[in-house]
């Protein structure tokens, strides 16, 4: 399973890169207001600076909702740097944006996935990723995972190429529900990664050990 950071800030990116873990980033206009970037000539610098840092993919969001404009802004985007990889809402002519992008060997990543049915067409114009948000489902009492087994299932039964990339994740929990439904990848805040190492256990027994040693050796 790929882990992606799901932020546009450079100290968590940088963080989560020094720990060696990290398969990739994505971005998202909300993501991107967070921080403060503002101005094309900003927000695309900032991708650059991003794809610096890591060394995996790097998904930049269009704001375009028209064919033309995705198609006009993705080929910016992708031009930027080889690590970028266009992101397009699941819309009627965001999935005629992917299928143009699939046919140049530009990647995609088609975002604000909230049903199979969306995922079954997203996979079929031939996007790299899809991202289902479990955790916007999750808040509206439906079942996030449920989502992302319920696309594995499919892309798995038909052995679609699209990755299923398990966005919205808001907590250590959700990856590990992630990782046991199948998913290709996770994109999570660094504090949900970080969450993982948490084991009051291991801090006991690290606290022991040390102890021990300092018995007999101090
Ligand atoms: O990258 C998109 C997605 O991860 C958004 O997450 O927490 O705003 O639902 P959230």
């Amino acid at each position: 399973m790929k882990f992606f950071i799901d932020t546009a800030n450079l100290a968590h990116i940088r963080e989560a890169q020094e720990l060696g873990i990290l398969d990739g980033v994505t971005t998202n206009p909300s993501l991107m207001a967070k921080e403060g970037i503002k101005g094309e000539e900003n927000i695309l610098n900032h991708y650059k600076a991003i794809c610096e840092i890591v060394d995996g993919d790097v998904s930049a969001e269009v704001i375009a909702t028209d064919l033309a404009g995705m198609i006009r802004e993705g080929e910016i985007l992708a031009a930027l740097h080889p690590q970028i990889i266009v992101k397009v809402p699941i819309i009627k002519d965001g999935i005629k944006a992917i299928k143009y992008f699939s046919n140049k060997g530009i990647k995609t990543n088609c975002t604000l996935v909230f049903s199979p049915g969306q995922a079954l067409l997203a996979a079929k114009a031939g996007a790299t990723y899809v991202s289902p948000f479990l955790g916007r489902l999750d808040d509206i009492s439906s079942d996030g995972i449920e989502l992302v087994r319920q696309i594995v299932e499919i892309y798995n039964f038909y052995g679609f190429a699209t990755q299923v990339l398990a966005a919205s994740i808001r907590s250590t929990q959700h990856i590990i529900q992630c990782a046991r439904v199948g998913a290709d990848v996770i994109t999570s805040p660094l504090e949900s990664i970080l969450g993982l190492l948490k084991h009051p256990l291991t801090d006991l027994g690290l606290k022991k050990f040390l102890e021990d040693y300092n018995k007999l050796n101090s």
